[in-house]
């Protein structure tokens, strides 16, 4: 992988991703552009712009605690911050790689910030709706300064081979799985866990 870039080795990337359902890619961003998103996640926090996590959609939308503890805010499509049009850039490098090994057909991208407090995490999950497959691929990159491993806040995927991973939510990191197949969870942290988290989506008709 080319560190700090945004670059990554895209062969690599795309075989982890293709035998494991998953690809961790350390130092995706490098430390100013991971210090700029948190700088704006921070700035948009204090202004109020997050709102709580809920589960499900439409009418079963719902806040639950117990299940999921952060607060996010979405980003715009067409975003004038520096700091968000850049990682789009980056994020499309790995779309397209995705796309070509995987035939994905990814065509967009959803993202939000995301903020748990220290305690909070999300039990289990898939990241599909079960009336909605246009999320095909996972991906998520933390904005955490400093952290230690004993702060918590493992991401921990079951992989397709039945082995657990659990990535430590540095600062920088890329993760990526495919959303529907890849039960995954975020464990408790004793400090503030920051990321930006999103969904590559196919077309609805497709
Ligand atoms: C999610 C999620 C993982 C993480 O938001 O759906 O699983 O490590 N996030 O923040
Ligand atoms: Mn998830």
């Amino acid at each position: 992988m080319a560190p700090g870039s945004g670059v990554v080795d895209l062969d690599a990337f795309g075989s982890a991703l293709a035998d494991t359902g998953c690809a961790v890619v350390p130092r995706f961003l490098d430390e100013r552009a991971t210090a700029d998103l948190r700088d704006r996640a921070r700035t948009l926090d204090a202004a109020g712009e997050f709102t709580d996590a809920r589960i499900g959609r439409g009418a079963s939308r719902v806040r639950r605690e117990d299940v999921r503890g952060d607060r996010i805010r979405w980003l715009a499509d067409g975003p004038t911050d520096p700091a968000e049009r850049e990682l789009r850039a980056s994020l499309d490098v790995v779309r397209a790689a995705a796309n070509r090994s995987l035939q994905l057909g990814a065509f967009d991208v959803e993202l939000h910030y995301a903020i748990y407090p220290p305690g909070a995490g999300y039990g289990r999950h898939v990241d599909t709706f079960r009336d909605d497959d246009a999320r095909v691929l996972s991906c998520v990159v933390y904005l955490n300064e400093s952290w230690r491993e004993s702060d918590g806040g493992e991401l921990r995927i079951w992989r397709d081979d039945g082995t657990m991973l659990d990535v430590t939510p540095l600062g920088g990191t890329l993760v990526a799985f495919l959303a529907g197949r890849v039960p995954h969870e975020v464990r408790p942290a004793s400090r503030a866990r920051t990321s930006v988290t999103g969904w590559f989506r196919k077309r609805p008709w497709r």
